[in-house]
C-alpha cells in the first residue's frame, strides 16, 4: 500500500477539516450559548472514558458509542453544551499513546466537530422542545434523521481522507467500510433517547443503568479484540521470519490477507467472517515453515521430490491454525487452499461443496498474487493479463463468485497498483 501522510493535498484536506470543525464549534457556542455545566461535566467524563476504551474494527473506524452520549446530551441540553461534550474528542489519549499521527488525531477531531455541527444545528431547528410528551413523533423522527446526517458526513469525511491518502474512489470505500454500519446507527438513536428520557424524566443518577452498561460492555469487547491481536502478531511475527528466508514470498501472506478480505466484503460476508477469513489468511502458509530452504529458494525446476514435500505444507499449516481457539472450525479454509473446484488440485482432490467458501476465498487470493508478482522463471502479470487468467480459470481451478469479485475488483483498480509493484512473491 502507499505510504500515507506524505502528500501535500492529504494534509490540506487534514487541515481543512480540522479548521471547519473548530469553526462550527465557536459557531454553535456563540449562536446557541446556553451551556449546562453539570451536563457538560457528566457527559463530558462518559464521552472521554468511552471515547478512549474503542474498540478498533477490522478496517476502519472503531466500535463506540459515543455519538450516542453525544446524541443524548444535545436532546437534554442543546447544541452549545453537546458540541463542548463532542470538543472532548480532541483530547483521545488512546491517540497519544498508540502514537497515532497527528494528522489523524486532527482529522478524527475535526470531522467529529464538523459533522456533529451539522448535526446539531439540524436538531435545534426542527426539534419542537415545546412538546411535553418527550415520544412525541415529530422530535422522534428528528432525532432518528439527525443520526443518519452525523453517520452521513462523518463516514463520508473519512472516505474522503482515506481515498486521497489511497487513490481509491470514494465509494467504493464508502461501501467497502461503512455501507455494514448502517443498521447500528438505528441503536445509536435508540440508545440515546433512553438515556435522555430518563436523565429528563428521573435524574442525572439513570446514567448509572444506561450509559455505564454500555460503556462496559465496550470495555469487554476492546479487551477481547486485543486478546486476540496479541496472539496473532506473534504469529505473524514467525510468518515474517519465515518469508524473509524465502525471497520469493516477502510480503505474501500479508497481501493475501488483504484480498481476501476484499472478496470477503465483496461476497458481502458479515464482518466477524471477514475477520477470521483476513485471519486464515495471513496464515494460510505457516506450514511452510517446515519445507527445506534450498527448495523453497530453488531457482532451478523443481524435482517430483521437492513438489511432494511441498504439497505438504496445507496440512502443516492446518495442524498449527487448529491450535488456535477462535480459528479451529475454519480452519479447512486453509487444508484446501490449493484443491481446486474441478477436483485436480491438491492435497486430497477435493471439489466444488466439499470445499468450505473461505478455502474458495483463499485460493483466489493467493493464486492473483502469484501471478501478480514476480516468480524465479517469470515477471509478474499485469492487471489485464491477471483478469484474462482468472477467467480462463474461473470454474476449473477457481469458484466462480469468489473469481467474479476478483475481477471486479481488479477492473475498479481498487488494488493501488504501487503494492504490486512493489512485491516479490512466489505461491507453490
Ligand atoms: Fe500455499
Amino acid at each position: 500500500m502507499k505510504k500515507e501522510g506524505t502528500k501535500w493535498y492529504l494534509l490540506l484536506y487534514v487541515f481543512t477539516i480540522f479548521l471547519a470543525g473548530i469553526s462550527s464549534l465557536i459557531y454553535t457556542l456563540i449562536k446557541y450559548r446556553n451551556i449546562s455545566l453539570l451536563g457538560l461535566l457528566i457527559f463530558g467524563i462518559l464521552f472521554f472514558t468511552s471515547d478512549n476504551l474503542n474498540a478498533p474494527l477490522p478496517k476502519t473506524g472503531n466500535v463506540s458509542v459515543i455519538f450516542g452520549i453525544s446524541l443524548a446530551s444535545l436532546i437534554i441540553f442543546g447544541p452549545a453544551t453537546a458540541m463542548l461534550v463532542t470538543a472532548v474528542s480532541v483530547l483521545n489519549i488512546k491517540d497519544y499513546i498508540r502514537r497515532v499521527p497527528y494528522y489523524k488525531h486532527l482529522f478524527n477531531a475535526g470531522q467529529y466537530l464538523l459533522s456533529f455541527a451539522a448535526a446539531a444545528i439540524f436538531f435545534e431547528s426542527f426539534y419542537d422542545r415545546s412538546q411535553t410528551n418527550f415520544f412525541y413523533a415529530r422530535n422522534i423522527w428528528v432525532i432518528f434523521l439527525v443520526t443518519y446526517i452525523f453517520f452521513i458526513l462523518n463516514t463520508t469525511l473519512t472516505a474522503g481522507a482515506i481515498s486521497i491518502s489511497t487513490g481509491m474512489n470514494v465509494l467504493n470505500i464508502w461501501v467497502f467500510n461503512f455501507a455494514w454500519i448502517v443498521p447500528f446507527q438505528f441503536f445509536l438513536s435508540a440508545m440515546a433517547i433512553a438515556i435522555a428520557f430518563l436523565y429528563i424524566r428521573f435524574s442525572p443518577f439513570t446514567l448509572i443503568f444506561t450509559s455505564l452498561p454500555l460503556i462496559i460492555a465496550q470495555y469487554t469487547y476492546l479487551l477481547r479484540v486485543k486478546e486476540r491481536r496479541t496472539l496473532l502478531n506473534s504469529i505473524m511475527q514467525i510468518v515474517k521470519i519465515m518469508e524473509a528466508k524465502d525471497i520469493y514470498t516477502a510480503g505474501h501472506s500479508m497481501r493475501v490477507a488483504d484480498y481476501s478480505e476484499m472478496i470477503a466484503r465483496g461476497l458481502r460476508l458479515n464482518e466477524y467472517d471477514i475477520e477470521i477469513v483476513r485471519n486464515l489468511a495471513s496464515l494460510h502458509d505457516i506450514g511452510k515453515i517446515q519445507i527445506d530452504l534450498s527448495i523453497l529458494n530453488k531457482t532451478t525446476k523443481l524435482t517430483d521430490k521437492d513438489w511432494k514435500e511441498i504439497r505438504k505444507h496445507p496440512v502443516v499449516s492446518y495442524e498449527i491454525v487448529k491450535q488456535i481457539d477462535f480459528l479451529k472450525d475454519r480452519a479447512t479454509a486453509i487444508l484446501y487452499h490449493h484443491e481446486r473446484v474441478d477436483g485436480t488440485g491438491y492435497p486430497f482432490g477435493k471439489k466444488d461443496d466439499e470445499l468450505p467458501l473461505f478455502a474458495r476465498i483463499l485460493c483466489v487470493a493467493d493464486s492473483f498474487d502469484a501471478m501478480s508478482t514476480d516468480r524465479p522463471y517469470r515477471r509478474a502479470k499485469t492487471i489485464e493479463e491477471s483478469i484474462a487468467e482468472l477467467q480462463i480459470n474461473r470454474g476449473t481451478q477457481f469458484d466462480e463468485k469468489a473469481c467474479d469479485v476478483m475481477i471486479d475488483i481488479l477492473t475498479k483498480k481498487m488494488i493501488p497498483a504501487v503494492s504490486l509493484e512493489l512485491s516479490e512473491s512466489g505461491n507453490h
